[in-house]
């Protein structure tokens, strides 16, 4: 089977895991399974436990796993759920936490998933089929307020007012149903300008409306909080972001796990008790490689943090 989305940072992943051959290692983004694979072949004893939330990422990751037999478990699951997931399999603390955020390309590249303005499909991009919201239901019902926030939010999108406006005026005529409708729409509401622009005059507001359809944010936070709880001492924890708010959002999970003291600055002792439970080791996020990123697109926007359990 052709594995078309290309593991990024694989090396460096692998690095800062550092895969002991009888570990337990977690993958909380299986994806198409490349980052899982290349740790499977490094266990001999260990186990490695596989999370994704799409149905269809998780059988391709099956099918590319299998050669490996029982020591890799895989399983339907936001990630947010990780500690149920350990406890209803009785698995222990984990050695290693992989976070490969984001979309996976073959969820892009299918135009039934309504994810990419390259194809005209139904507008979808549930990551899971089974979660109620909808990009179809988010630009005809959300709040001409609530588009603008999220557009310039998530898509970090100058023009977020003019495309929020325009969504609201078409959605008054009719529905907008397909990625087709929402990219010409998107396209016509910027000015000339920005319409001459490189790159899809669509692609920040995709993104904008793909990130609110899976609550990637807020779901990123409480991943990040069960994946730190889940290491056992020692264990790391290996983040792969792709655009500034995520990674922000990694940064301050891992600032704040390896704070000791969170009282107030003007309190004259230590009420909070709170100790560190984290170590960062990356001061500075990592990114790919010059050979990489002549080679792999997505490449271009990874961002790399890592941190050890104390
Ligand atoms: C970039 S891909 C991972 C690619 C993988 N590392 C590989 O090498 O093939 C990210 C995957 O994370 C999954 N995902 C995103 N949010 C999730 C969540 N909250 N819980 C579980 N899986 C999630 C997506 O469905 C997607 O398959």
């Amino acid at each position: 089977m052709p594995y078309d989305h290309t593991p990024v940072m694989l090396a460096r992943c692998l690095e800062m895991l550092r895969v002991r051959p009888e570990g337990f290692y977690v993958d909380a983004t299986a994806g198409a399974g490349g980052h899982a694979e290349a740790v499977a072949h490094s266990l001999k004893g260990g186990r490695l436990l596989c999370l994704d939330k799409d149905p269809e990422a998780l059988e391709r990751a099956r099918a590319r796993l299998a050669p490996f037999g029982d020591r890799v478990l895989l399983v339907r699951s936001d990630y947010r759920r990780l500690s149920d997931v350990l406890a209803a399999h009785r698995l222990p603390g984990a050695d290693g936490i992989l976070f490969d955020l984001g979309v996976s390309s073959p969820q892009f590249d299918d135009p039934a998933r309504g994810f990419s303005y390259r194809f005209d499909a139904a507008l979808d991009m549930r990551m899971n089929p089974e979660d109620p919201l909808t990009a179809r239901e988010i630009v005809n019902t959300w709040p001409q307020s609530e588009l603008r926030r999220i557009l310039f939010d998530y898509g970090e999108e100058p023009h977020a007012p003019l495309i929020a406006a325009a969504l609201v005026r078409r959605r008054a005529e009719a529905p907008i149903e397909t990625t087709g409708q929402l990219a010409d729409i998107i396209a016509q509401a910027l000015p000339a300008k920005s319409r001459r622009r490189p790159g899809h005059p669509a692609k920040r507001s995709f993104q904008a409306v793909r990130i609110a359809v899976n609550d990637e944010l807020g779901g990123l936070a409480q991943g990040l909080a069960a994946a730190i709880g889940a290491l056992r001492p020692g264990g790391r924890l290996v983040v792969l972001s792709f655009h500034s708010l995520e990674d922000r959002i990694v940064k301050t999970a891992l600032a704040d796990a390896a704070r000791g003291c969170i009282c107030p600055k003007d309190l004259p002792v230590c009420v909070c008790g709170h100790t560190p439970a984290l170590r960062i080791l990356t001061r500075r996020p990592l990114t790919a490689d010059p050979t990489e990123l002549s080679e792999n697109r997505r490449a271009h926007s990874a961002k790399l943090r890592a941190a050890e359990k104390l």
